[in-house]
């Protein structure tokens, strides 16, 4: 797909089939971050989590539960795999720039494979506000100096990606001045 039509084919999906993606396509995808602009190139400032398998994720979405205290809460909907991006400095608004950025490209490039993406940032919110947020950086094999910030959950879907000529968003001002 060319540039455009990746971007305009990207939708939210928030129901994955039980199939694991291979190594090399969630290399693929994380290549992508790698390309993405960083704040005064401060690369080291940031950290990719990949969870490999269904089982990891689901060790995840336990977690998720136990914080919430919801039995049946599932924020990434059953994703065969997650990236997680993580910075030293949770507390500056660019690390949240930079990361959505890295999070942006993998959508796209999981997009251009054909592969369903979901940007998820409230449950990783809510874990790195928790007391469990011990057990999430032991899950995701954190190094201490990173916090996680944001990520993505990735899996096969039913849906096939096409470039939407209309976005969906009709309602965001624009101003040519
Ligand atoms: C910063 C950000 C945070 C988001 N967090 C979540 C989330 O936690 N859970 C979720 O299901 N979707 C999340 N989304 C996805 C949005 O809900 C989705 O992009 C929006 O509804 C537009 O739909 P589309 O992605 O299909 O174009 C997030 C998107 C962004 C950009």
């Amino acid at each position: 797909m060319n540039t455009l039509d990746c971007i305009a084919a990207r939708k939210s999906i928030r129901a994955f089939e039980d199939k694991a993606i291979p190594r090399e396509i969630l290399e693929c995808i994380v290549r992508a971050a790698l390309h993405a602009p960083i704040g005064m190139a401060l690369f080291e400032n940031l950290h990719l989590s990949v969870l490999t398998s269904r089982e990891k994720v689901d060790a995840f979405t336990a977690l998720c539960r136990e914080q919430s205290g919801d039995p049946t809460a599932d924020p990434v909907h059953g994703a065969a795999a997650m990236i997680v991006v993580s910075g030293k400095r949770p507390n500056a608004n660019v690390e949240f720039a930079n990361a959505a950025c890295m999070i942006e490209n993998m959508l796209l490039a999981a997009t251009d494979l054909q592969i369903g993406s979901l940007y998820v940032n409230g449950a990783i919110g809510a874990l790195r506000e928790s007391s469990l947020l011990p057990r999430f950086r032991s899950l995701l094999q954190l190094p201490p100096e990173y916090t996680p910030i944001g990520s993505v959950a990735l899996g096969y879907c039913k849906e096939k990606f096409e470039p939407q000529h209309t976005p969906k968003n009709k309602l965001t001002g624009i101003d040519y001045v």
